[in-house]
């Protein structure tokens, strides 16, 4: 039942290229983007909010980049279980996004209910009876399939899928991109399946680094930009499953206080493909380094010629401008996997955790 292998949470990370393609193709449509469950309109949209918990909220982080890069729109990100009792004022043209693997979880589905009547409601959901959905104005699946372990990951990189498409709507909507942009960045959008199956072929590598971050105490992960999130999704995912303590850090935030955390039984996951915000990233990274701190670089070819000398690192495909997270996703939960399966702990089932929080 679980196609050969040995936990659910490996099959589902082994099936995201295949259910990335089942989601894009759902939502994108010769080359254009198609919206089928109602349309989104942010022609008029003036604020977006996004509430979510956990994996959920981190895909919400990541989408904030994209929007607002792409569409001029800010975006506001709020844990639900914060949202929900902070009474927020929604002001005309608002349009408010919520996001849940299950569609389920108490806290989201409560700050919802705060949003009914004050703002226009989108939820990204994989079950698509929830009642999240049930209770939206629009609910677009993420497509995944049933997700069986605790530790989310299909759901995950479906989420970002679908997000992304999101934004190049709104982009499209508000004529903040070209036609040809538009169509430029969904064409790369539908390559990074491909490139997640490449992904997928590290994964001997990283279970070796893993076998040495199962000795760790504490793990910190860092990354600048779009990249910020998946070092907070990083160090969830490996909290949740191998229980070493974990944090995600901004890169820049290191020298305000984390990096005094850094001795040579720290291990660092640094997520930097080689883009615009490389070199910055890289440079907190040397600081991590002359604190003797172990750094684990995740880069690309370009990425890890220019930077040498870590003491791990695993060579990514080149991400495409914009989803990069996407592909980033798979060393994350391929770390926090192998990590758990050499401490032997009970992946599939964490100690403390349930599958869909419905109560607060
Ligand atoms: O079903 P939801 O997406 O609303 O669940 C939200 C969180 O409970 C969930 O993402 C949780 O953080 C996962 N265990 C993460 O792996």
């Amino acid at each position: 039942e679980k196609g050969g292998h040995r936990h659910w949470m490996a099959k589902e990370i082994a099936e995201q290229p295949a259910v990335l393609d089942t989601a894009l193709a759902h939502y994108i449509h010769d080359g254009a983007i198609r919206l089928p469950e109602g349309d989104v309109d942010f022609s008029d949209v003036t604020r977006i909010v996004m509430v979510a918990c956990g994996t959920a909220f981190y895909a919400c982080l990541t989408a904030k980049y994209w929007i607002e890069r792409l569409a001029g729109v800010p975006v506001e990100v709020d844990v639900a279980s914060e949202f929900r009792y902070r009474e927020p004022p929604i002001t005309d043209g608002t349009l408010a996004i919520f996001v849940s693997q299950s569609g389920e979880t108490a806290d989201t589905l409560a700050a919802l209910r705060y949003c009914e009547g004050r703002a226009r409601i989108v939820s990204v959901v994989n079950v698509e009876t929830s009642s999240i959905a049930r209770a939206s104005d629009v609910a677009l699946p993420i497509l995944a399939g049933r997700e069986i372990g605790v530790a989310s990951t299909k759901a995950f990189t479906c989420q970002l899928a679908v997000l992304g498409v999101l934004a190049l709507k709104a982009a499209q909507d508000r004529g903040t991109l070209s036609a040809a942009e538009i169509r430029s960045h969904l064409e790369d959008l539908t390559r990074v399946p491909a490139l997640i199956a490449q992904a997928l072929n590290l994964e001997d590598d990283l279970s070796d680094i893993a076998r040495d971050l199962s000795e760790a105490r504490d793990i910190l992960f860092i990354g600048r930009g779009p990249m910020y999130p998946l070092a907070l999704e990083g160090a969830l995912k490996l909290k949740e499953i191998s229980y070493i303590h974990a944090e995600g850090y901004a890169s820049g935030e290191l020298k305000h206080g984390p990096i005094a955390l850094v001795d040579d039984s720290v291990p660092v996951i640094v997520f930097a493909p080689s883009d615009d915000l490389f070199g910055k990233t890289v440079s907190n990274m040397q600081e991590v380094m002359a604190r003797g701190g172990r750094v684990v670089l995740v880069s690309d070819a370009q990425g890890l010629k220019a930077q040498p000398g870590s003491w791990h690192s695993a060579q990514m495909p080149h991400a495409p401008d914009l989803w990069g997270p996407l592909l980033y996703a798979i060393p994350a939960q391929l770390l926090a996997y192998h990590t758990a399966v050499a401490k032997g702990t009970d992946v599939d089932q964490p100690r403390n955790l349930a599958k869909s929080v419905t109560v607060e």
